[in-house]
């Protein structure tokens, strides 16, 4: 499939899986895809990092639990998409495993392939068994995990919670949340509904060893 067809028909069916929930940031997030998804096809490099591996391994997984359709989209749009990292943080806070094993691919952005300047939308991923650790931003943002279990928690402090495949997750302004993968890569659809320009921070916690140790159930 070529990008002309590959990026509209990966963006139709990310909406249609967003389209399957009804929980918060859910509107805000369709209603960003409807706004810009009839802007023109801006020029994108393609690219891939290490990581992009385990975006890779996730969608075998999807295929296995159900998830063809969907994770065929996103598979005829691989070649076209521009994975990078996204840590704006200090490495010693993220930390290494979090930094050599995550990537990100924007959609909608200022480098995605349909141009925005103040909403965001695109495809993340980690590896197995990794602690994305307490961090926040000024972006409102939504998680939608395709994969799972994953443990999350949303106050200092507190244990993670495991949580199934597709349960979104929205995230307000500046609230904090920490999340893990299972044995199985994370990866989701995300959106970043505002004030998209405004780096995220670590919010550095004592227990970061426990969540490493976290198992999932
Ligand atoms: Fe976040």
């Amino acid at each position: 499939m070529n990008r002309e067809a590959a990026i509209p028909n990966l963006l139709t069916a990310l909406d249609l899986y967003l389209a399957r929930f009804d929980g918060p940031g859910i509107a805000d997030v369709r209603a960003g895809i409807a706004k810009y998804r009839d802007v023109p096809l801006q020029d994108v490099t393609p690219s891939r990092i290490a990581a992009t591996r385990h975006a890779d391994a996730a969608l075998q997984h999807m295929k296995a639990s159900g998830e063809s359709v969907l994770a065929e989209a996103i598979e005829a749009a691989m070649p076209y998409l521009a994975w990078g990292a996204y840590d704006p943080y200090p490495r010693e806070e993220i930390g290494e495993k979090y930094a050599e094993n995550h990537a990100a691919a924007s959609v909608i952005g200022s480098r995605g392939h349909f141009k925005s300047q103040d909403f965001d939308l695109g495809l993340f991923v980690f590896g197995p068994d990794t602690v994305y650790r307490d961090h926040h931003h000024a972006a409102p943002e939504l998680y939608a995990p395709m994969t799972g279990p994953n443990g999350w928690r949303f106050a200092s402090g507190a244990p993670l919670v495991w949580r199934p495949a597709h349960e979104p997750v929205w995230n307000e302004a500046w609230a904090l949340h920490a999340f893990k993968s299972g044995p199985v890569p994370f990866l989701c659809v995300y959106g970043w509904t505002r004030d998209v320009r405004i780096p995220a921070r670590m919010i550095v916690e004592p227990d970061w060893a426990d969540l490493d140790a976290a198992i999932a159930p």
